[in-house]
């Protein structure tokens, strides 16, 4: 038997797997037996990406409502009647919580009679078998997949099924939905309902259409990686002008659109995961009327989705016009600008800003600066024991990133005379031998000196969580000895001091996240360098210190040799 519980955690993202730890407490603590529902079991199935989270509740969802807001859910929209919510998550994870329910059509094209049921029975008042299922995430049962209409096997044969022979004429949402997935996953409809939707289609079921179905689909819209392939198919199949009846495919900018969704990918490989829903409804709707707009956002219920969309313009505008201005005079400053910026505000204006600079500015942000990085010495820092370990490195890393940026920094000996003194203080000396009369102390002294203590100079590359790097065979060059040259003679300043005599306007200090992410590549190397030991306290030495470890042991051996004689 598959384990979907096992598929389950590893198709996720971590953000959508916190979601579904949050929503499972939230459900117990109120006693709900909760289960994930509908796309993404097929998701999870068919390995398509799981784009957002739909779960059933056995009770009221609504009432889960004020402790995910207190968790940092964000509600974009409430359905009293069907108990429903609509969730932005933290880490951006689309969420719907509905309440599990039976529907009955006493009249097609008339809302249904609704009523709190148990899961198979919500399972039945669904659109297609691939969307049928149900897995159990309850103590008991956790991990049980729900499929009473063989929803994996049609998974299998890549067709979409509809439940039961009226399953169109009860809801014609499902007409738009049949076509949107089709587009989706290239799978055909089943031969049976195939005809079933052209029979829909001639007998003109659609005019039926909820209006808040309407919204779900124009908001489903957004989310579609290829908007502008399902627009194309829904203006082919006439169900574009259902959802508004002056869209078609010439109000798409195509060019917008087609330069938002590569730009989005060029900002994923860079680790950036921007929504994109927001703009996919600005292009997709780029050429329509005013009025038409207002209509198309008043129907989609996910109100947050809608607020992004109307502020896309005025967010962008300010963005390009600080671009322009002095707070992005340098790359370092505009760095440290578009660094701050959401990353949703960047791509809109990659796609949109009207002045070369801007778009320049952006650019360079995603490409050349990021090579500027290959540039920070790393090798050279690990020897100053300027490691990710101190509290100070992201700043440190962050500082000579942007000096390099600047071009403040010229060459390697600059960048090292830079940080030099920055670095913290040497390790300790290794203690003297504790004074023991007879052979043993003799021994444990000859030991000390042919092993000399592990010392603290990671070297990229030593592994070993909280291992000390052992001492190389060659001598290392103290440091103090190599940049004799470039620098004073070592007084070992305090980091902060030495930040502040910076030639540039001081950084703002980077949270070592920011730091991370800014400088993805090389700090990753620097982050495999073993722990360096504390140091300790070099003046006032209270305890004679205990005998390092290769000295114990050559005691040790030197005790044993003595007991054998
Ligand atoms: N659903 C349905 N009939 C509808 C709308 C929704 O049966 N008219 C059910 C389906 O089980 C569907 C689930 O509600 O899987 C969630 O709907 P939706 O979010 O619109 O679609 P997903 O299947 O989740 O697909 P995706 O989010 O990937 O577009």
């Amino acid at each position: 038997m598959a384990d979907y519980i096992y598929t389950l955690e590893t198709r996720l993202t971590p953000d959508q797997q916190k979601a579904v730890t949050l929503v499972l407490d939230t459900a117990k603590a109120a006693g709900m037996n909760l289960y994930l529902t509908g796309g993404a079991i097929r998701d999870i199935i068919t390995g398509f990406p799981i784009r957002d989270l739909d779960f059933t509740v056995q009770g009221n969802a609504l009432k889960l409502q004020k402790d995910l807001e207190r968790a940092g859910a964000v509600v974009g929209g409430a359905d009293a009647e069907t108990r429903s919510l609509l969730l932005t998550l933290p880490g951006g994870v689309r969420v719907e919580i509905g309440m599990a329910r039976s529907e009955r059509y006493d009249k097609p094209g008339k809302a249904p009679q609704m009523a709190p049921a148990t899961i198979i029975e919500d399972l039945r008042r669904r659109d297609f078998t691939v969307n049928a299922m149900a897995l159990s995430l309850n103590e008991g049962s956790r991990g049980l997949l729900m499929d009473p209409f063989n929803g994996v096997a049609d998974i299998e044969a890549k067709v979409i099924r509809v439940l039961h022979n009226y399953a169109f004429l009860e809801d014609p949402s499902r007409m738009i939905r049949a076509t949107r997935f089709s587009t989706r996953f290239h799978w055909p409809l089943e031969e049976r309902t195939q005809a079933r939707y052209e029979s829909g289609k001639e007998n003109n079921y659609i005019e039926h259409i909820r209006s808040s179905s309407i919204g779900h689909e124009i908001e489903q819209l957004a989310y579609e990686d290829d908007a502008h392939g399902v627009l194309k198919a829904y203006e082919k199949e006439g169900w574009l002008k259902v959802l508004n009846p002056r869209w078609s495919v010439a109000k798409v900018d195509t060019a917008g659109l087609g330069g938002l969704m590569k730009t989005r990918q060029q900002m994923n490989e860079l680790g950036y995961t921007p929504e994109v829903a927001p703009a996919v409804l600005h292009f997709l709707t780029e050429r329509l009327g005013d009025k038409d707009i207002s209509d198309l956002r008043r129907a989609i219920p996910r109100k947050d989705l809608v607020e992004a969309w109307k502020d896309l313009d005025s967010n962008a505008h300010s963005l390009a016009k600080r671009l322009s201005g002095k707070e992005a005079a340098t790359p370092s400053r505009t760095w440290q600008l578009l660094s701050s910026a959401r990353p949703e505000m960047i791509l809109f204006l990659a796609i949109t800003a009207r002045k070369q600079a801007v778009t320049q500015k952006i650019k360079n942000f995603f490409t050349k600066w990021r090579q500027v990085q290959q540039k920070i010495p790393l090798p050279e820092m690990t020897e100053l024991r300027i490691t990710p370990q101190m509290p100070t490195y992201p700043k440190i890393a962050n500082d000579v990133f942007l000096l390099l940026l600047d071009g403040k920094l010229r060459s390697r000996t600059e960048t090292l005379k830079f940080l030099k003194p920055l670095a913290p203080p040497p390790p300790p000396p290794p203690p003297p031998p504790s004074a023991k009369r007879g052979r043993g102390a003799k021994a444990a002294a000859v030991a000390a000196v042919v092993a000399p203590p592990a010392v603290a100079i990671g070297k990229p590359g030593a592994k070993g969580k909280g291992k000390v790097a052992a001492a190389p065979a060659a001598p290392v060059v103290p440091i103090k000895d190599k940049f004799a040259a470039a620098t004073k003679p070592a007084v070992p300043a305090k980091p902060v001091a030495a930040a502040k005599a910076l030639p540039a306007k001081p950084a703002v200090p980077a949270k070592p996240v920011a730091v991370a992410k800014a400088l993805p590549a090389k700090p990753a190397v620097a982050a495999k360098v073993s722990k360096p030991t504390k140091a300790p306290a070099i003046k006032k030495p209270s305890k004679p210190a205990k005998p390092t470890k290769p000295a114990a042991k050559a005691k040790a051996k030197a005790g044993a040799k003595k007991k054998r004689k």
